[in-house]
């Protein structure tokens, strides 16, 4: 059975080797263990039959603004509509913690934009917070993921919670 819930720390090893294969595609930014432990907050998990097979962290940066970030989906999973359940999760949370924009950087814009009002910005519109983490990226200086955001109305929310509730049915 799928089941969508935050993470535990004992999902930590899991969210690890998930994110870790992904990084080494070089289509995430690897996360190590202890970032794992120190964030699991920030952690959703798609648990399935017991075992961990997609995760997503929603990480606030600022006042207003949070970060979709570490989104993966065991590859023999994917299409099936984990990795979209996994960011309405996210943006939900967001929307109770009262972050009204969210952003990610990524190399799958158009999974963000086919799926949400999510919209392409220049990444320079980001604040410079954000970019504290990119020095210990490989790729510094020269990033090139895209960025996209969403504004979360209440509108929107409303609409997403509805999705959701039928999606639980
Ligand atoms: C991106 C990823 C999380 C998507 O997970 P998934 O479970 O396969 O996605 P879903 O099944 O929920 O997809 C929902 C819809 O988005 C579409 N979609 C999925 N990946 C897409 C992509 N890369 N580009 C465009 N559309 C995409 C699907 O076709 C589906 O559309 P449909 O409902 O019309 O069939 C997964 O491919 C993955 O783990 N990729 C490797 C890591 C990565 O790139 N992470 C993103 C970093 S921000």
């Amino acid at each position: 059975m799928k089941r969508f819930r935050k993470a535990k720390v004992k999902d930590a090893h899991a969210i690890y080797e998930l994110l870790s294969k992904e990084a080494r595609k070089g289509l995430l930014l690897p996360r190590s263990l202890n970032a794992i432990y120190e964030n699991i907050r920030d952690f959703w998990v798609c648990e399935l039959d017991g075992r961990v097979v997609g995760c997503v962290a929603l990480h606030v940066v600022w006042e207003d603004l949070a970060e979709i970030r570490s989104l993966a989906v065991k590859e023999e999973l994917r299409g099936g509509g984990i990795g979209r359940t996994l960011v309405l999760k996210a943006l939900l949370e967001a929307g109770e913690l009262g972050v009204r924009r969210v952003f990610s950087l990524t190399y799958v814009k158009a999974f963000f934009l086919k799926n949400f009002p999510f919209r392409e910005i220049d990444k320079r519109e980001l604040p410079h917070k954000v970019w504290g983490e990119c020095v210990n990226c490989v790729k510094f200086p020269d990033c090139d993921e895209e960025a996209v955001l969403i504004e979360l109305t209440p509108e929107l929310l409303t609409r997403l919670a509805a999705e959701e509730a039928l999606a639980q049915r």
